[in-house]
Formats: C-alpha cells, structure tokens, sequence
C-alpha cells in the first residue's frame, strides 16, 4: 500500500504512547476523513493542517467509562468539562440512571433527579434519545446505556418493593428496544431507593437481552461498606446468569469501619476475573458525590453541599455550618436542602491508591454535571491521574496512566476501533504535556480547566487548543452494532 502523502490533519514530531501500555516513541500521525490514515516519519508530507507536538505526548483521546452526562451531551453540547481533559469519549447510563426511556411530566425519584431532565421533550423510547443525539452532535462520542432505576421508575407504580412478573416484562421489553437500538448495555444502583428493594432475580429476569449481544451489566453495587464481599458475589451472580461481562463501577470501600477493605476486595475481583468477564473502574478522590441523602451513614463525615433546588446560595458550603445557622441537625438540613447533591467525604486515600494502582482498573470520573459547585472530578479526574498520581506519586508509569483511560476501557466496553493509536482507527486523539499536566479543580473552585492539555481532537476535528474550545461538535453516537462487527 502506498501512503498518501497529504492529509487533513498532520500532527508533527509528537511522542506517541498509543493506549496498549507500549513504552513511547517519537512518530508523526496523519489524519483524514476521521480516520487515523499512518504513524511513522512522514517527513515530506503535507496537510491542510499541521500541529507541532514536538516535546508533547499523543495519545488516544480519553474515555470517561463513567459519567452521567445523559442530558449534559445535549444541553451543555460543547462539554468543555470533558473536553479541557482530553476526553473524547463517555460513557452514559451509569448507576441505574439514564434519560430514556422516561415519559413526559413524569416523576423523578431520587437518584433520577441527578439527570437534570427537562419535564417536556423527554425521550420516551432509547432509539428517540440516540436519534436526538444524532441530529445534534455533541463535541464528545456517545456510548450510552440504559438504566435499570430508570426502567422501574417508568413501569412501576410503586418503586419500595420488588417489581412483579408483568412489571418485570415491561422492563424487559425496554432493555430489548434499548439493545436494538444501539445501547451497548445496562447498569444498575441497587444502592439507591428507587432500586434498593430489585431482587438478583429481577435484575437478571430484567437484563436477559443482555446476553444474546454480550452487551455490558455495569453496576453501582448494593453495597459499598459493610456489605461490600456480598455485593461483590451477587455481581459476579448477575454476570454469570446472563452470561456477558460485568463492570464494577467506581470501585470503593466506604466509611472509617471499612477503610482498609479494598485489600480483600481486590484479590476477590481478580479471582473472579479467572472465570468470567469481569472490570471495574475508579475516580481519583478520597470524596464521593451523589444526591443529597438524609442517612446517618452517608452524613456521618464532612458533607459539602453540591446544589439544591431549594437554596441553590448553599451550593459550596458545609452541611455542618448550615445545620448550625438554622439551629437543626444534619439530617434535618439536609432534608431541606432536598432535592440536591452533595460530596461526601468517605474514602481513605490508602484505598484509593491501591484501586487505581490495581492493573485492572480503569479511569472514570463519576462526574455529575448540576449546579455551580460540584464535585472537582467533574473538571479534573484525567489530568489528576496523569499528573498527581502517576508523575507527582510515581503510582504507575504514564503509559500505563493513558492505557487504563484508553485501550483498556475500550476493550471492557467494546468500543470498536478506538482507545489506542493505530491506522484506520477513528482518529479521537489528545495532545499534552507530560511536564507540566495537572488538574485544578478543587473542592472550592470546582469549574477550572486542566493546564496542559494542549489540543483535544475528535474524530479527526480540532476541538480544543490552546485552553480554547474550537466550537466543533463532532462526536458520534457509538452503538453495540457498530462494536460487534469487529
Ligand atoms: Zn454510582
Ligand atoms: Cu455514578
């Protein structure tokens, strides 16, 4: 084959590290059509555009295996959040949450709430919610989920008990019109109210399209602290019964009783490997964030308050000094805080660590994209792993860093023909420096863009440089059919 010798985008002299955990090294890469057409010396060839990356690192944009960015890809299209990371990629749907299928004026049950769905132009099927997608591209790819809360939230009338055989086959009937259109999988959040009372069987009575497409079972355990061994076993559970790979989300042991525990969990997740599909993912913070909850076990460390649709002017502040000035307890506050979202400090850094040193385990950002303080994961995961964690900490080498938020997740997830840097794949690519890369989003100014992400490319279009956003919203929907061709 001869190689053309001009291209849309050149991207000189950069050091690539290409998603597979090979060591790096120096090469040019030239694109066109949204493709990755060579890397290699391509000394005298032209481009209609040309990036010097001398001193820089290039690598495969950044896949973000968990977000709740369902409605955000529509309605904030740009994700400069995401973007200033270098993440071309996310994944939607996750803990049991997703914006279809829901039904118009419809109530949102905590943690649906967290979706910040608008009450008209909801999608009513999975297919309408890919379609709009679609029609109005946002700047990141698409590989969306459904999610199981969502499916009771729409067919039960009641959410505190299990769901009955008909409710189950309703369910079903959702998941099956979600894998044809394109979903590449499940989740669930057994861990929240709307789904705390889903037996295992529901789950797999539910989940059984699943199996014919080996799409994903992704989960937000049951259990996160004291029950932590037996949330693991009824994931394995759930995977071995549909028969598909099952993705252990934001992997975690929560609460002073239960620091220390991911030294257990570990081994049990790797064993666990031997015999099925099995993965799991983290975000790199010792705080957690979801919806504002009223428990004594989630209000028992520092809360800091994300939003609330009540006192949106709370958003920033300790649940401690709130409760203080209204004279309440914690409880009380937070329950009029309600509906809201907070971050919860509940992890021990030791465990954190030893997660995401975990060779397995891949990089998400759990990221929730509402109110004006949240949690600094949202803007600062990627580039705190590459810079905090891997240069600053010496945690694991950098190209292991980029494989566990590229070739790594899209293998787990099936994304075809993207993650790592090689010719004829989708040309999703990220440009930074490896010197000087780190996060600078904190807890008290959570909105700030990384400082060395120097250009953001999807799908072969420029769309952030120089700490600027191009305005291009050239992301594609990436469905199941797309990734079993391969
Ligand atoms: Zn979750
Ligand atoms: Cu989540």
């Amino acid at each position: 084959m001869t190689i053309p010798q001009h291209f849309d985008l050149l991207i000189r002299n950069g050091t690539v590290i290409d998603g597979t955990k090979a060591p790096r090294f120096t090469a040019d890469v030239g694109i066109t059509a949204g493709r990755i057409v060579t890397i290699g010396d391509l000394g005298s060839a032209t481009a209609a555009q040309v990036i010097d990356a001398t001193d820089l690192i290039v690598a495969p944009g950044f896949i973000d295996s968990h977000t709740h960015d369902d409605q955000a890809v529509l309605s904030h299209a740009t994700m400069p959040f995401k973007v200033s990371q270098g993440v071309t990629t996310v994944v939607t749907g996750n803990c049991g949450i997703s914006a279809a299928p829901l039904r118009e004026g419809m109530d949102l049950p905590m943690p649906l709430s967290l979706l910040d769905s608008p009450a008209e132009g909801r999608f009513t099927s999975f297919a309408a919610y890919l379609d709009a997608l679609r029609a109005a591209p946002s700047s990141v790819n698409v590989a969306a989920m459904v999610g199981h809360s969502t499916l009771r939230a729409l067919t039960m009338d009641d959410i505190d008990r299990p769901a009955s055989d008909d409710e189950i086959a309703a369910m079903r009937a959702h998941v099956e019109e979600a894998m044809q259109a394109g979903a590449i999988g499940l989740s669930t959040g057994t861990f929240y109210p709307a789904a705390t009372k889903a037996t295992t069987e529901e789950i797999i009575e539910v989940s059984r399209p699943l199996t014919s497409r080996k799409a994903l079972y992704v989960t937000h355990m049951r259990d996160e602290s004291d029950q932590i061994m037996e949330a693991l076993e009824e994931t394995f559970a759930i995977g071995r019964a549909l028969d598909v790979p099952v993705v252990v989300s934001h992997h975690k042991a929560m609460h002073k009783a239960n620091f220390g525990k991911t030294k257990l969990t570990l081994p049990i997740i790797r064993e666990a490997m031997k015999h099925q599909c099995v993965s799991l993912d983290c975000y790199p913070y010792t705080a957690g964030s979801t919806a504002l909850r009223t428990d004594r076990g989630m209000l028992g460390g520092r809360v800091l308050i994300a939003s609330s649709e009540p006192h949106p002017e709370r958003a920033g502040q300790d649940l401690d000094d709130i409760a203080a000035e209204w004279g309440v307890d914690k409880e009380e506050a937070a329950r009029r805080l309600q509906p809201g979202s907070a971050i919860y400090f509940i992890m021990d850094e030791d465990d954190v660590q030893r997660v995401l040193a975990f060779d397995e385990t891949m990089i998400g950002s759990d990221g929730i994209p509402l109110g004006t303080r949240p949690h600094p994961r949202l803007w600062g995961t990627f580039p705190r792993v590459l810079g905090h964690y891997s240069r600053d900490m010496g945690l694991f080498p950098l190209e292991t860093a980029v494989w566990k938020m590229t070739g790594l997740t899209a293998r787990n997830f099936g994304l075809h023909e993207r993650g790592t840097l090689k010719a004829g794949h989708h040309a999703d690519l990220v440009i930074f420096d490896a010197a000087c890369v780190r996060d600078t989003a904190s807890y008290e100014r959570p909105d700030t863009p990384a400082e060395g992400i120097d250009a953001v490319i999807v799908n072969g279009t420029l769309t952030w440089q120089h700490g600027t956003h191009t305005g291009a919203r050239h992301g594609q929907v990436i469905t199941r059919r797309d990734t079993t061709k391969a």
